[in-house]
């Protein structure tokens, strides 16, 4: 009975490393302060939960061995009131007293704004991210471009629905509420590309509201912004000109902005660095001229939901709007 207790708690135990090895990105595996923080709680209640499972499990194993004694003098020597109160009472009070003191004291502490923030507007559309840079006229969507060692300010809003804005390894979740405008603080520890989600169910396209977090050093964040302040450069090919032509005299332009053009469209993602990103659709395919043409055509059919119309273009319109496209970065 034991044997077969304990092959199943190895099977499950085993069985949830190997997945969460497998999955990432990880909140166990913090590359930001906030999540440090969140991380910490998480296995200080992982420890005082594993305690009691063994002193709990403990107890069971010594009553199942021992049996019930009789009244012949051999009984426990710890009466049955005093272990009530110190078992269901005591430690109870205790173990959730110094919980909630690290709580309240960590989400105080997280909340606490920093001297000279970097601020970052993201808002949540159905169902992507608008990201515009303080300051700077710089907007996109789906990818934030942040340096490390600085602190972070994230002012959230929506215009539709209740979303989450959660970068599982930089900070915790935050909810993103239409008509209120949260701030998630955090400071990034170590350069990477993280990925963030939509942690909130808010529709048909809730698990492609997907997007990454490029972290790189100061150095080579305050250079991606002198880069990306101006406007991109003129299509380099004829191909990529009589796309740009295309995009300007179809539907395009209407919803979406290229920054430096005619096309100030704000419904759909801002298409400025789009060559540069490494996913379309808030994470329904990687970023390949084959994939931007199949989405172009044919957007609902791969995200069904989608503002965006299936847009019906010849072969040679589709090949130079894919190249003009894909050459804006
Ligand atoms: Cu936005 Cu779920």
């Amino acid at each position: 009975m034991i044997r077969r207790a304990a092959t199943w708690t190895l099977v499950v135990v085993g069985t949830t490393l190997v997945l969460s090895a497998c999955s990432s990105p990880s909140m166990l595996d913090p590359k930001g302060t906030e999540a440090r923080s969140v991380a910490r709680i998480w296995w200080l209640m992982f420890g005082l939960a594993a305690g009691v499972y063994l002193v709990v499990g403990g107890f069971i194993l010594v009553a199942v061995m021992r049996g019930r004694r009789t009244s012949d003098g051999r009984s426990s020597r710890i009466s049955d009131h005093a272990f009530v109160w110190l078992g269901g009472i005591v430690v109870p009070i205790v173990i959730l007293f110094v919980l909630g003191v690290v709580t309240v004291n960590t989400t105080a502490a997280l909340r606490r704004p920093d001297a000279d923030p970097l601020r970052i507007q993201v808002e949540g559309k159905r169902w992507w991210w608008a990201v515009s840079y303080t300051g700077t006229g710089i907007t996109s969507a789906g990818e934030i471009h942040l340096p490390t060692g600085r602190p972070i300010e994230i002012t959230l809003t929506s215009d539709n629905v209740i979303h989450s804005f959660w970068v599982p390894q930089l900070a915790g979740k935050l909810d993103v509420i239409p008509g209120q405008r949260n701030v998630l603080r955090f400071k990034i520890t170590h350069p990477g590309d993280y990925r963030g989600e939509c942690a909130e169910f808010c529709g048909i396209q809730h698990a492609n509201m997907n997007f990454r977090v490029v972290a790189e050093s100061p150095g080579l964040y305050e250079r991606w912004v002198s880069q990306h302040r101006n406007a991109p450069i003129e299509p380099a090919s004829d191909v990529a000109a009589s796309g740009e032509h295309v995009f300007q005299s179809q539907s395009c332009a209407g919803c979406h902005a290229v920054r430096g053009t005619q096309a100030h469209g704000t419904l759909g993602p801002d298409l400025t660095d789009i060559g540069a990103r490494p996913l379309l659709g808030g994470g329904v395919m990687t970023n390949t001229p084959a994939n931007l043409a199949r989405w172009i055509n044919d957007a609902p059919k791969y995200k069904p939901g989608v503002l965006m119309p299936a847009i019906h273009l010849s072969t040679s319109q589709t090949k130079s709007i894919v190249a003009y496209l894909e050459s804006l970065k």
